[in-house]
């Protein structure tokens, strides 16, 4: 029977190239002893290869250039394995009826111990896994990484992000305070303006015509069933092709041999993973989160505002003018998803510097900027607690004019 033929430096002891299976006529008396008798570190190896497999890991070649820009993947990843956990813990108070999630919430919230802490984790951790998802894709834009043969690792991030995005939609809803409720309504009611199949979209997505029990419960689900189930694979199968192809060195190449992943970069990893984390924690400490009032779909006292991540196109809506809106809910945000799909196709040039990839990189350019721009205004403009007690929806000298203008283009 044929054994595997890798021979690490120093493998545990019966690992791989010990032939348990074939006669041993020369085997003294005490290496029969060690394989019938293997330790539990060399039984584990014989049974998974584990030590293969972290070796092969550990001895991923790393082009010479490559550095502090290439810890983001792994500090995402890690981020992502904390912002299961942390909703797994929530997930165990969290009960997903209008009745009773925001009584959950607040229970878990004000009265279980570490609850607000681990409810930070997660709502910020949100945050910090848009900035480094961003971050990463910008990093290997505009080195180029997209080109062959890394377009599918490009477009598998790409629906990574989408997912990303996804969690953060459904998640907002789910403590079904003022906020989220009225931020899903003009979020959802987005949905409606897809022409054609607009309205049956809406439906879906809520559930019936209004944002109510049937909303929750589906955004509960995707939020903890089906996002997640394709978060893992998805990940998986990029990690799998950045394996495959190796990661792209600088686009001047930089002299010298590539080196191991270990110990340089894991070290460099290891340095922007404890930043992360720490910076999370510091968040999740010193801004815990908060709790508006319970959701009232009667009332008309709330400035509905999205999570600051999709506030660039809310505002970019808001400033259309009436009959345009479909510019800003479907033909930016799509023509700006095909782009992403299809960037690896659209730029044909052979160079991955950016100096040769002129009009892709004005063009990316200009889409950060309009996003950027937007979201800033958006930022700025966002009322303190997002909150207008004294305002009604329609009308009122408080709530921003443009803002109850485009509830009622939208038809809420
Ligand atoms: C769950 C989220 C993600 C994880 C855990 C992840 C992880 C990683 C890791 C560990 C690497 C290698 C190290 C590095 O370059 O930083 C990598 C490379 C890469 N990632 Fe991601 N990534 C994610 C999302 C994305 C997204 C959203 C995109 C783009 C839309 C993307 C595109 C790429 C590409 C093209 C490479 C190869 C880069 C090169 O060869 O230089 N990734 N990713």
């Amino acid at each position: 029977m044929s054994q595997k033929t890798y021979k690490p430096k120093d493998a545990p002891t019966l690992s791989p190239e010990v032939k348990v299976d074939e006669p041993r006529e020369a085997v003294s008396s005490e290496e029969r002893l060690q394989i019938e008798r293997p330790s539990l570190r060399d039984w584990m190896d014989l049974r998974l290869g584990w030590y293969g497999f972290v070796r092969k890991n550990l001895d991923e070649p790393m082009p010479a250039g490559v550095g502090w820009w290439q810890t983001l993947g792994n500090l995402l990843m890690t981020l992502l394995v904390f912002q299961f956990i942390t909703g797994f813990a929530l997930a165990m108070y969290y009960s997903p009826s209008p009745d009773s999630a925001h009584a959950s919430v607040k229970h878990l919230t004000y009265e279980v111990g570490l609850g607000s802490f681990i409810r930070g984790l997660h709502s910020w951790g949100s945050t910090v896994i848009v900035i480094a998802v961003v971050l990463h894709m910008l990093r290997v834009f505009f080195w180029g990484s997209y080109k062959k043969p890394r377009e599918l690792t490009w477009v598998v991030g790409v629906i990574i992000f989408q997912v990303i995005l996804g969690f953060s939609f459904t998640g907002y809803l789910l403590p079904w305070d003022q906020k989220a409720y009225w931020a899903t309504v003009v979020g959802t009611r987005i949905a409606a303006t897809i022409p054609v199949v607009g309205h049956a979209l809406l439906v879906f997505i809520r559930g019936g015509e209004e944002v109510g029990a049937l909303t929750l419960t589906r955004f509960y689900s995707f939020h903890v069933m089906l996002l997640p189930a394709s978060l893992i694979l998805f990940t998986f199968l990029h990690l799998y092709l950045v394996r495959r192809h190796h990661i792209a060195g600088p686009v001047t190449p930089a002299k010298g041999a590539p080196v191991p992943f270990y110990p340089n970069q894991l070290f460099k990893d290891a340095i922007v993973l404890l930043f992360g984390v720490g910076l999370l924690i510091y968040l999740a400490v010193a801004l815990p989160p908060g709790l508006e009032a319970i959701a009232d779909p009667t009332g008309t006292d709330f400035s509905p505002r999205p999570e600051w991540y999709f506030l660039g196109l809310y505002e970019l809506l808001k400033v259309m003018p009436s009959g345009w809106e479909v510019v800003a809910t479907v033909i930016i945000p799509t023509g700006i998803t095909i782009g992403m799909f299809a960037l690896p196709w659209l730029d044909r040039s052979k160079s991955r510097h950016p100096a040769k990839r002129q009009w892709i990189i004005m063009s990316g350019f200009a889409a950060i900027l309009l996003i950027g721009l937007m979201t800033l205004k958006g930022i700025l403009e966002t009322p303190p607690e997002h909150k207008k007690s004294e305002a009604t929806l329609a009308g009122s000298s408080d709530i921003p004019k443009a803002e109850a203008t485009q509830l009622e283009s939208l038809g809420e």
